[in-house]
This record gives C-alpha cells, sequence and structure tokens, in this order.
C-alpha cells in the first residue's frame, strides 16, 4: 500500500456565483512534491483552502496523513504548514519578531535563528517587514510555514511576482523542505515551475482536474513529443491556408506558429515545403520538445497565460 499524505475524494465548492471546485478527487504521497497547476480561477485556492480546513467543503471527504477534520482538527492542525496566497502581517513586525509570534500557537516549533537561516534571511533579521523585498517577504512567508516544524506543507503561489532569480532561490528552499522529508503540495501557474519542481501534478482548469501524473509522463501522454515553431517579425498572420496545405494543425500564438508533431523529421520538409508554395513570410524555424504549456494548451484550448 501506497503510504499517503493526502487523500481527497469528490471535493466540492459552490460559491453564489461559481462552482470554484466541481468534484476534485487527489491523492499525494509522502514526500513528495505535488503541484496544483491552473490559470487564474482554476480552483486551485479553494481547493486547498478546503484541505487546511479554512473553508469547509459542501461535500467530499478529505484524509490528511490519514487523519479527519471533523475527529482529528487540532492533531491535523500540528502537522500542517500553510503558506497562504498573500500573507499579511503588521507593517512593523520583523521577520524575527513574525517567528515568534507564530511559533508561539504550537506546542513544538523551530527555532526563528534556525528558520531564518533555512530562507537566508539572518540579514534581515530586525528590518521592519514593510522594508523587505518581494523576494524576501516570500522567504519569511515559507519560513512562517515551517514554523510547527510540519510534516505536510502547503504553498498557495509561493513564487508569484518574483523576479527569476528570486524565483530560483524559493525553488531550493522547496527542494529543502523535501530533502528534509516533508510532503510539500503546491500551486502555480508557472508550468516551468512545476517541471522543475514537483514529482507529480495536476492540471486543473474550471474547478476541475484535466490530467495527472508526473511532468514527464504528462507530456508522453500527449503523444506529441515535438513543437515545430515557425517565428515571424511581428504577429503571426493567420495560418488557415497554410494549415489546410500542410494538412496538419497550426496555432498561431503571438508571433509564431506552433505545429505539434510525433514525427518532426518527416514534418519539416512538408512545412518547408507548404511555406514556400504560400510563400509565408516567416524569418526563424525551430524544432523544442512538448512541456507543460502545449499539454494545457491541447486539454483546453487556452494558454495558461490567457
Ligand atoms: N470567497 C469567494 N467568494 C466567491 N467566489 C469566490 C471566492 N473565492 C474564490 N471565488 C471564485 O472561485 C473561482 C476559483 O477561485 P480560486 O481562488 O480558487 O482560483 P485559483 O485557481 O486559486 O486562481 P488564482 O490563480 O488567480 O489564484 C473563481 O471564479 C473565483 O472568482
Ligand atoms: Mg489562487
Amino acid at each position: 500500500m501506497i503510504d499517503l499524505a493526502l487523500r481527497v475524494r469528490g471535493i466540492r465548492k459552490q460559491y453564489p456565483k461559481v462552482l470554484a471546485v466541481a468534484g476534485v478527487d487527489l491523492e499525494v504521497r509522502r514526500g513528495e512534491v505535488f503541484g496544483l497547476l491552473g490559470p487564474n480561477g482554476a480552483g486551485k485556492t479553494t481547493t486547498l483552502e478546503m484541505i487546511e480546513g479554512l473553508t469547509p467543503a459542501d461535500a467530499g471527504e478529505i484524509e490528511i496523513l490519514g487523519l479527519d477534520w471533523k475527529h482529528h482538527g487540532r492533531e491535523i492542525r500540528s502537522l500542517i504548514g500553510v503558506q497562504l496566497q498573500s500573507t499579511s502581517l503588521f507593517n512593523k513586525i520583523t521577520p524575527r519578531e513574525a517567528l515568534d509570534l507564530y511559533g508561539a500557537y504550537y506546542p513544538t516549533r523551530r527555532s526563528a535563528q534556525e528558520l531564518l537561516e533555512l530562507v537566508q534571511l539572518t540579514d534581515k533579521a530586525d528590518a521592519y517587514h514593510t522594508t523587505l523585498s518581494g523576494g524576501q517577504q516570500q522567504r519569511l512567508a515559507l519560513a512562517l510555514a515551517l514554523v510547527n516544524d510540519p510534516e505536510l506543507v502547503f504553498l498557495d503561489e509561493p513564487t508569484t511576482g518574483l523576479d527569476p532569480q528570486a524565483r530560483r532561490s524559493l525553488w531550493g528552499v522547496v527542494r529543502g523542505m523535501k530533502a528534509e522529508g516533508r510532503t510539500v503540495i503546491l500551486t502555480t501557474h508557472y508550468m516551468e515551475e512545476a517541471e522543475a519542481l514537483c514529482d507529480r501534478l495536476a492540471i486543473m482548469d474550471h474547478g476541475v482536474i484535466l490530467s495527472e501524473g508526473s511532468p514527464t509522463e504528462l507530456i508522453a501522454q500527449l503523444g506529441l513529443p515535438s513543437i515545430v515553431e515557425l517565428t515571424f517579425e511581428g504577429p503571426a498572420p493567420d495560418s488557415v491556408s497554410f494549415s489546410a496545405h500542410l494538412g496538419l494543425p497550426v496555432d498561431a500564438r503571438g508571433e509564431r506558429w506552433e505545429i505539434p508533431t510525433a514525427d518532426p523529421k518527416s514534418a519539416l520538409p512538408a512545412i518547408l515545403g507548404a511555406a514556400e508554395t504560400c510563400a509565408v513570410p516567416f524569418c526563424q524555424i525551430h524544432v523544442r520538445r512538448a512541456t507543460l504549456e502545449d499539454v494545457f494548451l491541447h486539454r483546453t484550448g487556452r494558454s495558461l497565460r490567457e
């Protein structure tokens, strides 16, 4: 039997105007980093909030480390760490004070000094919260989620709004959590983040899970390992007649056309031939491997960032 950190069956949440979560099943194994990937409004935060016990589910079952909220609320609270999508702290609190304050709620706690070192904030330990950069504030939020030494950590968009360097430094902290044996469940709309961090992930849209697996499995399920891209100088022209001529679907996206294919070796000459015949004014052509972004596009017809 697989040792599960989380088992969720059929959870639902209806808000007055929207069915935010429309029946979600999830299984997360102990020790893995699991991602919920989806665009704005997909229902990621609502799903997490139900699991974290912050908002009641209308239906369904939630089991956390073998425990349920109804009978073991206090125990669950001591075993999980939660970083909310936005953490609001007093402007004039310092990282050290915030860690001491949050830690005081728990019987077992890690020292502020240890946590500050973990998220590399020792030099900002006594600075006002308002004077921290976005990345430093996010790192503090991660440290706060670890204050009770939790087995299972929930991170809701830990890197949104950060520059690439700050994002990578946060990835290091998440990998450190896994190395310490914790289970991490995070949400993100960055597919490269999901690919880099998650052992397994679920792609979510409109309150339902569309597919689930490791990044490699999800990409393999697509059955289209390669994407041929034609790039234009400026917005890509309409692709309908080219696509008809070529006999393959062509997605026009911004300044490029994308042509998914299982067989780039024969697709490439055909594409070049059709481009010549149709006098397509492209400036570059290249072949890349499919990514989670392509999986999402294929499942929903939309890009993650639209
Ligand atoms: N408290 C609420 N009251 C009413 N509707 C809500 C509430 N919270 C969320 N919703 C709606 O439920 C849907 C799912 O929202 P949710 O915050 O779970 O999405 P999300 O995937 O976390 O999005 P984002 O990537 O923007 O954080 C949205 O349509 C949202 O408007
Ligand atoms: Mg959210």
